[in-house]
């Protein structure tokens, strides 16, 4: 390696959405950083909110020890401070003002003196570390979401256990479903992608998985309830996306987020598509929106593995000079690819998956036929 790819002193950021797992990524790059390679690791706090404010520590053996199990990220984390698009006010007509800081973010590492700056997030993340490589400064980056939406990774960590979890909620909602003869709504996260509801859903049996690849058809979902409840099936299952939508018509948004990479906040299908189903068909249904508990809790072993492995790569890149490219699985490969390629992408649920076929051979129904 050349001189002037020597690196000394690391900083680590985790931006956006939390998910579990962060804690596994940063375990692995401080603990192999600090005592394999004598490298100082500094723990940016709150995403890119922490280089704007200069908010960033020294981080020791201890704070990085006794974490791997736990959920969230010990440094915090912030899914609206988006250096180039800084949100400094509001204006009279209640428009967030924003600003261009990455300059102030450049001379705070300046001042650190950081080599390189581990940024673990998802597109939006991965988005402002291509505006940060722009101003020269070097960063690798760790992809994380429990949308597993990121382009060019086939798995990213914190998917895994969010499958549980909502898989765990499915599998309790099925029980009173039968109890009280109902139609159960599931309202599951994943913003334009089907990934966790697909999954969740032909983990759970869910009779309808609706997802937003497909647009679904609202006689559709009726007539393939009121066909089990005349085959003597009392009750339907329906895994519903966030990002859901009918055939020509819109997502529906919950909030928009001033300053936030992708401000679109999804929400409150499932209550839209409640009432529509009982107004249609007379059958009692309930909805029940899972939201941010798919996030939160411990991540199970295969997340902690996955951010394990994630975070040894990251580190492998740094000590090899390989900036700027992001780690990545591919083909159950860990490898990288250029953090550019990945910024303000998304990894969309293609029609042909096997995950789909398998799910309508079992006779699940995605709300697109009549
Ligand atoms: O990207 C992760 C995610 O949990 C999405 O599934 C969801 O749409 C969004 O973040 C919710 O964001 P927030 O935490 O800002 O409400």
């Amino acid at each position: 390696m050349t001189d002037e790819n020597r690196i000394e002193r690391i900083g680590i950021l985790t931006g956006g959405g939390d998910c579990p797992g962060l804690n596994a990524v940063i375990r692995a790059v401080a603990k192999a950083a600090m005592h394999q390679h004598g490298l100082e690791v500094w723990g940016i706090e709150d995403g890119f909110l922490g280089l704007i404010r200069n908010r960033m520590r020294i981080l020791e053996r201890d704070d990085v020890s006794n974490i791997l199990t736990r959920g969230g990220t010990i440094l915090g984390t912030s899914n609206t401070a988006n250096p180039s698009r800084f949100v400094v006010g509001i204006d009279e007509q209640g428009k967030p003002v924003t600003e261009d800081v990455t300059q102030r973010v450049v001379e705070h590492i300046a001042e650190r003196r950081l080599d390189l700056i581990v940024c673990v997030g998802g597109d939006g993340t991965m988005s402002g570390a291509a505006g940060l490589i722009q101003h020269g400064v070097r960063c690798i980056g760790v992809p994380k979401t429990i949308d597993n939406d990121l382009m060019h990774t086939e798995i990213t960590f914190g998917f895994l256990t969010a499958v549980n979890t909502a898989t765990e909620a499915l599998d309790r909602i099925h029980t009173t479903a039968s109890s009280h003869h109902r139609v159960m709504l599931v309202e599951i996260m994943g913003r334009n992608a089907g990934w966790l509801t697909l999954t969740s859903g032909l983990a759970s049996g869910a009779d309808v998985i609706l997802i937003p690849e497909i647009p679904y058809s609202l006689d559709a979902i009726c007539d393939y309830c009121m066909n089990r409840s005349k085959r003597g099936k009392s009750f339907t299952i329906i895994a519903v996306s966030e990002g859901a939508k009918p055939v020509g018509g819109q997502q529906t948004v919950d909030r928009v987020v001033a300053g936030s990479p992708d401000p679109i906040r999804l929400g409150g299908i499932s209550n839209v598509l409640c009432k529509q189903i009982e107004a249609a068909t007379r059958l009692e249904c309930r909805a029940t929106i899972l939201g941010h508990v798919q996030r939160g809790g411990t991540p199970v072993p295969a997340d902690r593995v996955l951010g394990t492995l994630f975070g040894h790569k990251a580190l492998e890149l740094a000590l090899a000079g390989r900036f700027n490219e992001i780690v990545v699985s591919q083909s159950g490969r860990i490898t990288s690819v250029p953090i550019e390629s990945v910024a303000g992408q998304q990894r969309l649920v293609p029609l042909d998956h096997p995950l789909i076929a398998a799910a309508r051979s079992v006779g699940t129904s995605f709300g697109d036929e009549l």
